[in-house]
Parts: C-alpha cells; sequence; structure tokens
C-alpha cells in the first residue's frame, strides 16, 4: 500500500542495499539473504511520527534515543521528530548537529530534531532560526509550552516563514491554564481540580491564524483537543491559509473520565476532554481537516507519576501503541480507510516536516528501503510492563487492541520484528 502512488496491490517488495529494488507480483525469492512472510499483511511506507520527546539530553532517567527509538520500531515508525523541551533545550545549532550525532550512533530508527523557536523556550526572544535550519531542524515549536505573545509569534512566524519550514504551536493560553491539572468540565469540578478550559486552545490557534494572514508562514497546530478548535482549522484550510493541524491518539478515544480517581496516566497537555471534541476530531480527520496523526510520545517515570495528581508531569508513552488505537479511532469508526490512515501516518507528516523531499513516506523504486510490515488481524492486549520504552505510562494498560507492526525496516535493516 502505497498512498503516495495510491498503488494497492497484492506484490512483493525487494530491497537491496537500503533502496526498494522491485515491486511487483512474484519476484524471484533465490538472490535473496532474507524473505520475511507478509501473507495477510500491509507492506507500507515506514510509518512517520513527527511529535515525539526522546528526553535526551537532560531526561534520561525517562527515555533516551536508544530506548525511545526502539519503542518506536516496535511500533512500527522508521521515523520520528524529536520535540526541542529537552535539558538545555534544542535552540542552538550545536545541540541540533548532537541530536543527528546520537542517533546515528544510538537510534533505531531515523530521528529529526524540531528546534525550538525561541532561547531556552521561554518565549522572549526568538532563537538562531536560520542558523537551526542550516543545522538541519525539520521544523520549529516551543512545544510544552505556547509562544504566549502576540509580538513574539508575529517575530518567529515572519523568522520561520523565510525557512520554508513549520512552526508547530503548542496551543494553551497560559494566563487561562495557570496551575491547571485537566479538562475544565464536571469532572475537574468534582476533584476539586483547576480545570484547563478549551478557550485557552482555541484563542491561540483563532490569534496565530490571524497573525499569520500577512505572513503565509506553514502553521501547524500540534495536538489538538477540541471541538472548536477543529472548526477553526476548518475555517482556515477553507480560506486556503497554509494551515495544518495533528490529532493524537489518546485525543481520539479518551475522554476527561480518564482522571476518574486521581488516575494520573490520565494527565495530559492539552487535556483529554468530552465525548463531544472526539467526535468533531474523528470528523475532522474524515474530512481532511486534519492531515496528520502524532503520539505526542511523553514519557514520565514512575516516580513522577506517582505525585499526587496535580504535581505529576502531564504526558502519556504513544509510539508502541499509536497504530491498534489509530486503527479502533478511524477505522474501526468507519471515519477512514486504512489507506487514508497510513497516508497520515506517512506521506502527510514527510510532507509536514519537509521529509518527502528525501523520498521518506512513499514506498517506490529506488526510494529508501523504510517498510513497515502491518497484521490487521493481529490481537494483543496493551501491557505497560511489556513495553520496550524505558517509561511505561499509559493509560491504555489492558486494553485489548487489534493490528500490530510485525516488521519494521529502516533503510533496509530490520529494526524491529515480532
Ligand atoms: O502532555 C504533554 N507532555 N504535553 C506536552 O505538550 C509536553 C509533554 C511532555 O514533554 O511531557
Amino acid at each position: 500500500m502505497d498512498p503516495a502512488s495510491g498503488h494497492d496491490a497484492v506484490a512483493d517488495v525487494a530491497i537491496l542495499d537500503g533502496r526498494i529494488a522491485a515491486i511487483g507480483p512474484s519476484l524471484p525469492t533465490s538472490p535473496a539473504q532474507r524473505v520475511i512472510n507478509a501473507q495477510g499483511c500491509f507492506v507500507t511506507p515506514g510509518l512517520i511520527d513527527p511529535h515525539v520527546h526522546l528526553r535526551e539530553p537532560g531526561h534520561e532517567h525517562k527515555e533516551t534515543i536508544a530506548t525511545g527509538t526502539a519503542a518506536a520500531a516496535r511500533g512500527g515508525f522508521t521515523t520520528v521528530c524529536c520535540m526541542p523541551n529537552t535539558s538545555p533545550a534544542l535552540d542552538t545549532p550545536e545541540l541540533v548537529r548532537y541530536i543527528y550525532d546520537r542517533a546515528g550512533h544510538t537510534g533505531r530508527c531515523r530521528v529529526f530534531p524540531v528546534a525550538a523557536a525561541t532561547k531556552g523556550r521561554h518565549g522572549d526572544e526568538p532563537a538562531e532560526i536560520s542558523l537551526l535550519n542550516a543545522a538541519g531542524a525539520v521544523a520549529f515549536s516551543d512545544d510544552g509550552d505556547c509562544i504566549p505573545t502576540p509580538g513574539m509569534m508575529q517575530r518567529v512566524l515572519s523568522l520561520v516563514a523565510r525557512t520554508g519550514k513549520a512552526f508547530m504551536q503548542h496551543c494553551q493560553e497560559p494566563t487561562l491554564t495557570r496551575g491547571s491539572a485537566m479538562h475544565a468540565g464536571e469532572i475537574s469540578v468534582r476533584l476539586g481540580l483547576t480545570g484547563w478550559p478549551r478557550l485557552a486552545e482555541e484563542l491561540i490557534i483563532e490569534r496565530d491564524v490571524m497573525i499569520n494572514r500577512a505572513i503565509g508562514c506553514r502553521y501547524h497546530v500540534q495536538h489538538l483537543s477540541s471541538a472548536g478548535s477543529v472548526e477553526i482549522v476548518r475555517r482556515a484550510r477553507a480560506a486556503k491559509q497554509p494551515v495544518t493541524a495533528e490529532a493524537s491518539p489518546h485525543h481520539l478515544l479518551l475522554t476527561h473520565e480518564a482522571c476518574e480517581g486521581y488516575n494520573t496516566l490520565g494527565k495530559v497537555n492539552p487535556p483529554v476532554r468530552e465525548q463531544t471534541d472526539i467526535d468533531a476530531i474523528r470528523a475532522g480527520v474524515a474530512d481532511g481537516t486534519i492531515t496528520v496523526l502524532a503520539t505526542d510520545h511523553a514519557p514520565h517515570s514512575a516516580d513522577e507519576k506517582a505525585l499526587p495528581f496535580e504535581e505529576a508531569p502531564m504526558g502519556m508513552v504513544g509510539l508502541e501503541t499509536a497504530l491498534p488505537l489509530y486503527r479502533e479511532a478511524l477505522v474501526d469508526s468507519g471515519a477512514i480507510s486504512w489507506m487514508r490512515l497510513i497516508e497520515l501516518m506517512t506521506v502527510e507528516p514527510a510532507r509536514l516536516c519537509g521529509l518527502d523531499a528525501m523520498g521518506l513516506g512513499r514506498l517506490e523504486v529506488g526510494g529508501p528501503a523504510d517498510v513497515t510490515v502491518i497484521d490487521p488481524g493481529a490481537e494483543w492486549t496493551i501491557e505497560p510492563a511489556s513495553l520496550v520504552g524505558r517509561s511505561k505510562n499509559t493509560p491504555f494498560g489492558g486494553r485489548r487492541v487489534r493490528g500490530a507492526a510485525v516488521a519494521t525496516i529502516v533503510r533496509g535493516e530490520v529494526a524491529n520484528q515480532r
């Protein structure tokens, strides 16, 4: 299945020297060093996750490039883009090069850094955007935090526009979310927790779209969580603005009930909300408003997640569980086809991050041999202890799911096989 070309047929795929050598029915297997039987499986371009936290440098007790990319390969991902909220933040060309270097030595899949848009991600001085771009940053974001002031947003969008790369916004108006721990609704009131209202996300998207109208930067909404946000993005795209948006597994499946009992595994930023939001996000995927899927893989240690709810960090791991969860939320619900799901996980994120220029996100003869083999019928139970990533903080433990990556091939080498 290659959504980029529309190719969808029973075929063999031959790989030689890290490239796709041939695609076609009944290719000879005789000189092959290794044959993977993909009977009954989908053979797709390697999956790409444009939003993960690998925690290196600085938070290696949560995850490293080695453990995070092992989790990625296990989940079927051949490429991940890592966020800059590390310690120090990825705000210098040296740090961008450091990520490439570490990934080259320890990574199980391809890693591309998203650089900080402001120095230290503090939101008060732009980072050296053109130097970061030259060093290989594939996009810019202060993810984990929003760029709060319109003045700084205008400067950053102008600077990023010159690079041709995308700016990715973590949409959270800070004065509306101070001290917030979960979705502002009936449950936050009952639990006595400060709520994170939809308005804080919607206001930022609306503001940024207005600021960007005169600039025309490629503007991307990260982990969109509310029905109102879907509508704002829909309108902006209808007005031909260069706006894209991503949805995450938890926002497609979970409501604020995940935080009942002060369950910190359900604590995530932006928060999981209500069924009406889930329905709107799925509808946004179905009608092409949301064109990218991203896990926001956010590892945290068991000790950190054992803190009282208000003190526990926000975030959940996603790389190893994303594929069957997207399938449940989007394919089984009838929102989209398998082909479209693969498109949202391959060529669309490749375009967002400019990786399509390297041939990533598609399956074509002569292109890089990044390939995922998916068994759509594989049934399994999500067991946190069995995850290979360093942190196990998933709210989906015990869930029965369908679909698994049975082989993940990066540059022609098998990075994971189950
Ligand atoms: O829940 C989240 N966790 N959302 C973010 O934006 C950041 C992430 C993290 O770094 O833990």
